[in-house]
């Protein structure tokens, strides 16, 4: 609760500001992601994992969560993976990938346990840049169109990422979170 606290507030303060003010990231600390695109249905979504894949907007990421919270939350680690935190009763561990081939076209998705990467997926890239979520310099932009209402997220690049249409480009940025609340994803 405390998380979702903070993540409300944090977007609440992004609203007044142009340019999204956060603090730092360092390696290994919690962060929740929020889609910043004003005038759009998600401005100041809170980001969401289910179904191996990265949403916005749906009713509920039906996780299964040590508290309660409907937003993923994450950590990217020194090899600039980006990883979800992990439930304390879970010893799955969910990866980030994405997938920037001709077939992938931008595909953001999660692995979880020892499921391999898909054959064109990678997974290392990762960074916060001034406090913008980005896989080697390419931000996000989201789809709607996708499960429960969600819209989907993918990176920038193509139109219509997947035969997706009406794509809008996001940033995603990436807020800080001292409590962080561990979930496993469903897969
Ligand atoms: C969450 O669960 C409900 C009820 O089973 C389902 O209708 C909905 O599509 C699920 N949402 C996601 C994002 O998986
Ligand atoms: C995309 O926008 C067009 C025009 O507004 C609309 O007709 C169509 O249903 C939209 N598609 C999706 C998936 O939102």
């Amino acid at each position: 609760m405390q998380f979702t606290t903070a993540f409300i507030a944090s977007a609440a303060a992004l609203t007044a500001s142009a340019l999204p003010q956060t603090t730092p990231i360092a390696t290994g600390q919690g962060f929740g992601v929020i889609t910043i695109r004003s005038g759009s249905e998600i401005q100041n979504s809170g980001v969401q994992a289910a179904r191996s894949s990265l949403l916005v907007n749906a009713k509920s990421q039906n996780a299964s969560c040590d508290a309660e919270s409907n937003f993923a939350t994450f950590y990217i680690n020194e090899e600039k993976e980006l990883h979800l935190w992990e439930s304390k009763t879970s010893y799955r561990p969910q990866t980030v990938f994405v997938d920037r081939s001709g077939m992938g076209q931008g595909l953001i998705g999660y692995t979880t346990g020892v499921q391999p990467l898909p054959r064109n997926g990678e997974n290392k890239g990762w960074e916060i840049v001034n406090g913008e979520l980005k896989f080697k310099g390419t931000g996000l932009q989201a789809c709607p169109g996708s499960i429960d209402g969600a819209w989907s997220l993918w990176l920038q690049g193509l139109d219509k990422p997947g035969w997706n249409e009406n794509c809008t480009s996001v940033i995603a940025s990436a807020i800080k979170t001292d409590s962080p609340i561990g979930c496993w994803y469903t897969e």
